[in-house]
């Protein structure tokens, strides 16, 4: 009876109705509740893929990048490396030892020792040797190794994943396949380009604003010039979807190829959003990744990564001025922020013809934490 109460409380705590139409938003207590806030570390993040950077990282051949994923959220540190076969590892960056930080700067080498006893690991994280250890007995075992994390590849952008067994291609297919011809090789990442803000609010808060173009007209009125809002559409995928910027003027479009299913239109943006939190911006001149980092339960960092494809087209049309863009986003969403935690609000209702990405976000936080 007890456990049975426990059950259906916790399923209408998150409970958003498939049907759009009959829907309600998520209950307000999700951006308020501290305890919330933490499950969801373990529920969502961990279970999710996580963008670390590209192959720029660890070009040649012994370069080791420590990184720490989600720093202040799940803070785990990580290490990429590439070994003598050129072949890149993702690894806990944790001695198997007693649980020293292995490697703490960038560095080239050939194999990863630890300092604080010498425990020796090679660039796969397959455990070499360990001073002192001739009378330990089952010893080493492949516990002693460094515990390798899967690592996915979309050009030269990599992923990883503190699940095991993810399977990233169900997150990343709809994208990779949508945009096959687009070569993400020559993308090259810029970090003069690209920056970091924070924002006053919740991260769920952040995403769910990016998932609809409703707010446009009223929010960017810049950005109302150059798309076209009554042709704004959004499609969803499993964990992922996708809004098409369709261009009101011919200029700062996609020149698109006769194979891309989008050929004839005028797309002046692809926004694919990947749950949870990684939002892939395709312009006509590049990329620009978003990455959403929830810090607290009010705090959120997000980092622009700015990938250039084509330099000449850079800073045109839908995507141009970004930095004002978000600055109009982040202003609304903190506002929301101050209004989540009102008394008198607990949720509201959804358009159907313009805030689906909204829905899908808050169907799969359902599907997640329930
Ligand atoms: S903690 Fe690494 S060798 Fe002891
Ligand atoms: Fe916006």
């Amino acid at each position: 009876m007890g456990a049975n109460f426990l059950l259906s409380f916790y399923m209408l705590r998150y409970f958003v109705d498939k049907n759009i139409a009959l829907a309600s938003t998520l209950n307000s207590q999700f951006y308020t509740d501290p305890l919330i806030f933490e499950e969801t570390k373990e529920r969502i993040f961990a279970l999710s893929p996580q963008f670390i950077g590209d192959t720029s990282l660890i070009d040649e051949a012994g370069q080791c990048h420590p990184f720490t994923l989600l720093k202040n959220y799940l803070n785990e540190p990580l290490l990429l490396t590439r070994d003598q076969h050129q072949n890149v590892h993702c690894l806990a960056n944790v001695c198997t030892h007693r649980g020293n930080i292995l490697i703490g700067q960038p560095c080239k080498t050939n194999t990863l020792r630890c300092k604080y006893h010498g425990r020796l690991f090679a660039l796969d994280g397959n455990f070499i040797s360990m001073p002192e250890f001739k009378e330990v007995q089952h010893f080493p075992s492949p516990l002693d190794d460094l515990k390798k994390l899967p690592l996915f590849p979309l050009g030269r952008l990599l992923f990883t994943s503190l699940k095991n067994d993810l399977d990233f291609s169900v997150y990343l297919k709809n994208m990779m396949e949508r945009l096959d011809w687009l070569p993400l090789n020559e993308f090259i990442f810029r970090p003069e380009l690209s920056k970091d803000y924070y924002v006053k609010a919740h991260w769920a808060l952040y995403c769910e604003n990016y998932l609809e173009g409703f707010h446009i007209p009223f929010v960017h009125a810049g950005l109302n010039t150059v798309i076209d809002y009554g042709e704004y559409t959004t499609e969803l995928f499993r964990y992922s979807n996708l809004q098409l910027g369709i261009a009101k003027g011919e200029e700062n479009c996609f020149n698109l190829p006769p194979s891309s299913i989008d050929h004839g239109k005028k797309i002046a943006a692809y926004y694919f959003w990947i749950f949870p939190n990684m939002m892939f911006n395709f312009y006509p001149w590049g990329l620009s990744i978003n990455v959403v980092q929830p810090i607290a339960i009010d705090k959120t960092k997000v980092s622009f990564f700015t990938y250039i494809w084509k330099e000449e087209k850079y800073n045109r049309g839908a995507g141009s001025n970004l930095d004002k863009v978000e600055m109009e986003d982040e202003e609304i969403v903190q506002t929301v922020q101050k209004g989540i935690r009102s008394r008198f609000y607990q949720h509201g209702r959804y358009s159907v013809t313009r805030e689906q990405g909204t829905h899908h976000f808050h169907r799969l936080i359902s599907e997640f934490m329930q």
